[in-house]
């Protein structure tokens, strides 16, 4: 059993206890998005009310303030995902523009005509088109791995896929759709025997799961911060310091230049050279409260109940004929998601159906397109868990799907 209080840590969560539709809320977009803890929401006041200033820009206190915080934030970030560098971790957006920022920099610098780069069928939207951009503009060839029927990127699949034309391969830790957990440490082992760079999505991993960059020897790693507690806007890029080196800057404006002539400009050093304009200091204070919040319930043991949540939700969710669920069966290859279709019925109307019911599930493509077209089908409804969900939660989730065709007219329940 693992060791969450889930009581005590939904204390935490005032939007757990919201009333929607006469219901008690059941928050299943995880993936979409998540919530805040009383700590973070406390953090941001605490940057308004007391240090909110332009960070590296004045030597007046808030700025100092807002510096120190700001910075402080990055060394969290970089002891969190196990960076060896605080100059290693760039604020950004959100996991699209981190993508943007690779793809616009080293992908547009780097690919050649002829090279490869080589992504998995399931990548998230975010994670093709920069590369379908790259592709495009170099001539080089924009390559696909396919998955298994359960959704497995099979050993042999990656080694035919990666060669010795491939400059980079862009892959998620964990798919969005799926919950398949690929083996990103063998996969970069591989790529980098063939001289490839390997981009790693963490999106959906980083707020679920120890991730430690160095381990998995990732070049580049980036996820979000709302999808761990933090607000939206913003992101972190991680990329190992050679690299980021040798790459231009995406924006240019202030901040990021060393020296400005009326022609001509050099740039500030890393990390400093890639944040250009005013930065998101509060959502980077902000996800540094996060990551103490999700470290003091530890990385382990959120993977460990989201893992029991997902293996009863996967055991009920089986006993019910006219579903249809995607991804690995083996609960040890996959997070805490579970994408499905009920026969007869599109997503949005299961969507608006189990809302009816105060339960929150993700209809749509996902941002998945060609994994969409790839499956067969045009959507699918998912489920998505965090450490801060309940059993109960999960047996009215339950309960709510299997209303859906009854509310529609099909007879049994
Ligand atoms: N990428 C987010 C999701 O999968 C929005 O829902």
């Amino acid at each position: 059993m693992s060791k969450i209080d889930v009581n005590k840590i939904r204390s935490d969560f005032p939007i757990l206890s919201l009333q929607v539709n006469n219901k008690n809320l059941v928050y299943l977009d995880n993936g979409a998005t998540t919530h805040k803890p009383k700590s973070v929401i406390k953090a941001i006041t605490n940057y308004n009310e007391r240090l909110n200033g332009n960070p590296h820009r004045g030597a007046h206190y808030l700025s100092v303030a807002a510096t120190e915080a700001y910075e402080e934030a990055r060394e969290k970030v970089k002891n969190f995902i196990g960076a060896e560098k605080a100059k290693e971790i760039i604020f950004t957006k959100n996991t699209t523009e981190s993508l943007n920022l690779i793809a616009y920099t080293y992908g547009m610098t780097f690919i050649e005509p002829g090279d490869e780069i080589v992504v998995t069928i399931s990548e998230h939207h975010s994670n093709i088109l920069p590369w379908q951009m790259v592709a495009k503009a170099k001539n080089a060839t924009l390559k696909y791995m396919y998955i298994d029927k359960e959704g497995r990127l099979l050993e042999e699949e990656y080694k035919s896929k990666i060669t010795d034309k491939t400059k980079l391969v862009a892959v998620a830790q964990m798919s969005n759709v799926l919950g398949t957990i690929y083996p990103i440490r063998e996969i970069t082992k591989y790529a980098h025997e063939k001289g490839a760079i390997v981009v790693v999505d963490g999106a959906q991993s980083v707020p679920h799961m120890k991730v430690n960059v160095r381990d998995i020897d990732a070049d580049f790693f980036v996820f979000s911060g709302h999808k761990a507690l933090a607000p939206m806007g913003i992101g972190v890029l991680y990329g190992k310091e050679e690299l980021l080196l040798s790459m231009p800057p995406f924006l240019r404006g202030g901040d990021m230049i060393e020296y400005v002539t009326e022609q001509n400009s050099t740039f500030a050093e890393l990390p400093f050279k890639f944040e250009a304009g005013t930065q998101n200091v509060e959502g980077a204070v902000a996800l540094s409260a996060a990551i103490d919040y999700l470290e003091s319930v530890g990385m382990d043991n959120i993977a460990e109940y989201e893992k029991e949540l997902t293996e009863y939700a996967l055991s009920k969710i089986k006993e019910i004929p006219y579903i249809t669920v995607y991804g690995p069966k083996n609960i040890n290859n996959r997070g805490g998601l579970i994408s499905f279709n009920i026969e007869g019925v599109h997503p949005h109307d299961v969507s608006s159906i189990v809302d009816s019911y105060g339960v929150a599930v993700r209809a749509g493509h996902h941002c998945a397109q060609p994994l969409m077209k790839y499956l067969g089908i045009g959507s699918s409804s998912r489920a998505s868990f965090y450490f801060y969900n309940t059993i109960e939660e999960v047996d009215m989730f339950i309960e709510s799907i299997k209303n859906v065709r009854k509310w529609l007219g099909y007879g049994e329940s």
